[in-house]
């Protein structure tokens, strides 16, 4: 069996904790080293490297991603992986999660599909442009407006009523580029009868405000083994995400089992091999806000003490520490084998 592990132009493939700084990356030779003992055919490429006159078919094509801002970059790793599935390869994730990665538009949009019932109850709408906003229905309730790319909470803010969240998005949307800009007031000036384009035309989202949160959980999913962490929100603020106020305990209102249960049966919902879940626990049930499945920070488990596995019906705490390249190696060997079968 054929991996090819695709690396930035950095060679930076995903990321850890331990070299935030410098070049965050994973050991990218380590787990080579790990599917080679698996059995795999392992080769390392950067994304420029790519040959696409070859078949990919049979080879799995592990890949990184980018938050870059703007998504420059990450539009050509979607160019390649796109590509790369048309040429018969099994990328891993699947092409669709890749495009949600930090990317809240397609996450939502993947979000009615996965997850019907949360989609009715956030209600998200997703906006290409602040006119697409005006234009839409809304009540004076409260909402919580996020923009398409962004992560810690920077771009995720709260509002209610109509006038107020069309201030934001209007902040949040706004394209900068002045030769754009002046091209677009000399088209409005002096052509008659032309209808506007939008100057506003960075993506957002906007869903129903979950009242009464005191914070999020963040677990991160390696095949089998689970990691979970309790983030408190910042002080006097809605949002836990980003705010540093992270906690391996978590707190006595929340039964962890049927915690691990809901991530279990969300992401096996999603079904890659790795996925980052943001759930709420707002008193009554849980929420999942956000996921991501490639790329995520692995805090939680290079961190943890511990990770809990389901076996024989039950959750089993097992005390490790993490090495994160086995682990990953570990779950994409798993799911390999598992999608073998069917
Ligand atoms: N619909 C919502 N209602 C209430 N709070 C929310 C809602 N969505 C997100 N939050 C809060 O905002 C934080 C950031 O939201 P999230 O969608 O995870 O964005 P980011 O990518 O910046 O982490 C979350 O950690 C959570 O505390
Ligand atoms: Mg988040």
């Amino acid at each position: 069996m054929q991996i090819l592990i695709l690396t930035d132009y950095r060679n930076a493939f995903y990321s850890s904790t331990r070299n935030a700084r410098t070049l965050s990356t994973l050991d990218v030779a380590a787990i080579r080293t790990e599917f080679e003992k698996r059995g795999y055919q392992t080769a390392i490429k950067k994304f420029s490297e790519v040959d696409f006159s070859q078949s990919y078919a049979g080879t799995y094509v592990l890949y990184t991603s980018s938050e870059d801002r703007g998504l420059k970059y990450k539009s050509y790793i979607e160019d390649l992986i796109l590509f790369l599935k048309e040429k018969g390869a099994t990328v891993i994730p699947d092409y669709p999660f890749l495009r949600a990665h930090h990317n809240k538009s397609f996450m939502e949009m993947l979000r009615y599909q996965l997850f019907p019932q949360q989609a009715r109850l956030l209600n998200t709408k997703i906006c290409g442009t602040v006119e697409d906003l005006k234009a839409a229905d809304l009540t004076e309730q409260q909402y919580v407006i996020k923009s398409a790319y962004g992560a810690g909470s920077k771009h995720v803010k709260s509002a209610a009523g109509k006038q107020y969240l069309i201030g934001i998005a209007e902040k949040m949307s706004r394209c900068f580029d002045l030769e754009d800009i002046a091209s677009e007031y000399r088209r409005r000036i002096f052509w008659p009868k032309y209808k506007n384009g939008s100057l506003h035309r960075n993506k957002f989202i906007i869903q129903n405000f979950i009242e009464g949160l005191k914070g999020d959980f963040k677990v991160l999913r390696y095949g089998r083994r689970f990691y979970r962490l309790y983030r408190e929100n910042r002080p006097d603020d809605f949002r836990a995400s980003g705010g540093g106020r992270l906690n391996f305990a978590l707190p006595d209102s929340v039964d962890e089992n049927r915690l691990l249960s809901f991530a279990k049966e969300s992401s096996d919902r999603i079904g890659t091999p790795l996925c980052s879940m943001d759930i709420a626990w707002n008193g009554t049930g849980f929420i999942l806000l956000e996921f991501q499945c490639l790329c995520f920070g692995p805090y939680t488990a290079e961190r943890s003490d511990h990770y809990t596995v389901y076996e024989e019906g039950q959750w089993k705490k097992i005390y490790e520490k993490c090495n994160i390249e086995d682990v990953l190696s570990e779950a994409i060997h798993q799911y390999i084998h598992q999608i073998q079968k069917v």
